[in-house]
């Protein structure tokens, strides 16, 4: 079964055409990354499925109950402590104090924040740690899908690595369905259960592939093995660095 399904949707900004005869579907407990290069709409397309933004036609079918998005900047308020941003949305949902209280601290220990943390404001704590208020905010929701838009492309490796293998984790506990977009087929080989490729001009997703095992059961010889397969050997990948300023920089 789908939890979410993209047909033939369209979008353009300003009559400039962003997205064109977009297929793609996300089962249950599904991970599907998405990747393409800089600019061919991905952001755009995680936007129209969420339901944030209004596609020109098409249909979307939603089957999950809540979702919750995860971007590449944690995007916190500053004026609230690393547990006043967890719980933002469950204020806006008017759930009582209590039970905040609680959701809180559950969301806190699946992002592996310490109890200590929670008091600090966002100018106090180092990027991975933001990042990790910005999971626990959205898993503090209990999103049956999560959308991700490149989260963790601004973090090092090593921490990179294991924002991932948190990921992973919580989603193959909690059973998540997700897409998540990254520039990094590497991160999509780890994460993901299939790799979907989007056109450069955003014309269409061009296909997918299955990754074998699931994820968290893949060693990094494997993971790397498949990347460097998909890079060398399939013609889906040929083009998934075109235009993108950031591999030159
Ligand atoms: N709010 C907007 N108004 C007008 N044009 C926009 C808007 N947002 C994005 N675009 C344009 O739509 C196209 C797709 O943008 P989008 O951000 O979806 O790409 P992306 O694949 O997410 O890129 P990146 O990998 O750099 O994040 C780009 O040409 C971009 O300039
Ligand atoms: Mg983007």
């Amino acid at each position: 079964m789908n939890v979410l399904a993209l047909h033939s949707v369209e979008h353009a900004y300003l009559g400039r055409s962003v997205l064109k005869g977009i297929e793609l579907s996300v089962g249950t407990s599904e991970i599907v990354a998405l990747v393409g290069p800089s600019g061919c709409g991905k952001s755009t397309l995680a936007q129209v499925a969420a339901g944030l933004l209004e596609p020109k036609s098409g249909r979307i079918e939603r089957q999950y109950r809540r979702h919750a998005m995860i971007f590449q900047d944690p995007s916190l308020l500053p004026w609230a402590t690393a547990a006043g941003n967890i719980a933002f949305g469950l204020r806006l949902a008017r759930l009582p104090r209590r039970q905040r209280a609680a959701r809180v601290a559950e969301a806190a220990a699946l992002a592996e924040l310490e109890p200590g943390d929670l008091g600090k404001y966002p100018v106090e704590l180092s990027g991975g740690m933001r990042q990790r208020v910005a999971i626990a905010r959205a898993l503090a929701v209990r999103p049956d899908f999560i959308y991700f838009d490149e989260p963790f492309t601004a973090l090092d490796v090593a921490l990179r690595r294991r924002m991932q293998d948190l990921v992973i984790a919580t989603c193959a506990d909690a059973g998540l369905a997700g897409l998540f977009i990254t520039h990094d087929l590497h991160e999509a080989a780890r994460i993901a259960h299939r790799v979907a490729v989007l056109d450069t001009y955003g014309a269409g997703v061009l296909g997918d592939r299955p990754l074998p095992g699931r994820p968290g059961s893949r060693s990094e010889a494997q993971v790397q093995d498949w990347v460097g397969a998909a890079l060398s050997r399939d013609p889906l990948f040929r083009h998934i660095h075109d235009v993108d300023e950031r591999q030159i920089a």
